[in-house]
């Protein structure tokens, strides 16, 4: 099935002017011709994380406890739509950074970030089938994630900036592997409680499937989350802050 996606992430991405400011203090600069550099790095990075996703407003990242994006569309023709607003994601506090790769050199980025469970909750409007399960309604969803192994990958590029420079992400995606889902939708059918349970077994016993489909969805996310932190530090902190050569 081929799917048209739209997410919106109101996230304070500094796409203008934003004003140069020095390495925050719970994110210690990696000098980047010491031997160690990318233990440095990975270390300092899994420091920051847990203030990061509490957001900084100085840096434009907001508060992620919870993310809520604001619309998600997803279409495959006329045969299948799904809207779901104000989607509030949490569990984002278990995000743990287990590796990072800053090849200066190649001007690439990796990151693989573990998140013990997500939880995604919001109001649901679904019409079509997911693989043969035929679904309609209205109602509130929740998607549970436990273990999403996510794989960020990212080129960047030096862009000139009041005579410094700074980093900026470019060709950025992200894979994710997931340990197990569960879903339930209520509402389906205009409440058929009888349709509605059979349903949300049937998602259940393919969750697999059923995330295959959603899998689009929450890579893009993950995806803008990242680049939105990336942005934020990358746009007020110059390449020579972040990683002079000591
Ligand atoms: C969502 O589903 C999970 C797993 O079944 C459950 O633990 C959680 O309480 C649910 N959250 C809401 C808001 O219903």
């Amino acid at each position: 099935m081929y799917f048209k996606i739209l997410v919106v992430l109101l996230l304070g991405a500094s796409v203008g002017y934003s004003k140069r400011l020095p390495m925050p203090p719970y994110l210690k600069a990696c000098a980047r011709n010491r031997p160690d550099f990318d233990e440095c790095c990975l270390r300092s990075g899994k420091a920051a994380i847990p203030t990061l996703i509490k957001g900084d407003k100085k840096y434009d990242i907001p508060n992620m406890l919870p993310l809520v994006i604001p619309i998600i569309k997803l279409e495959s023709g006329p045969d299948f739509s799904l809207t779901v607003k104000d989607l509030h994601v949490y569990g984002l506090q278990t995000a743990e950074l287990l590796k990072l790769k800053m090849d200066l050199n190649n001007k690439k980025l990796y990151a693989q970030v573990l998140i013990n469970r997500l939880e995604l909750v919001g109001p649901y409007d679904i019409n079509g089938r997911i693989l043969v399960i035929p679904l309609q309604g209205k109602g509130d969803l929740n998607v549970t994630i436990d273990g999403v192994t996510a794989d960020y990958n990212s080129d960047f590029v030096l862009k000139q900036k009041e005579g410094r420079e700074h980093m900026a992400v470019t060709n950025s995606r992200t894979s994710i592997v997931v340990k197990k889902a569960y879903l339930h939708l209520t509402n389906l059918f205009n409440g058929n409680k009888e349709l509605g349970e059979t349903t949300n077994k049937a998602l259940n016993d393919n969750w697999e499937q059923v995330l295959d489909a959603l899998r689009p969805v929450i890579t893009e996310t993950i995806t803008k989350l990242v680049n939105s932190i990336a942005d934020g530090l990358m746009g007020h902190i110059s390449y020579e802050d972040m990683f002079s050569e000591k």
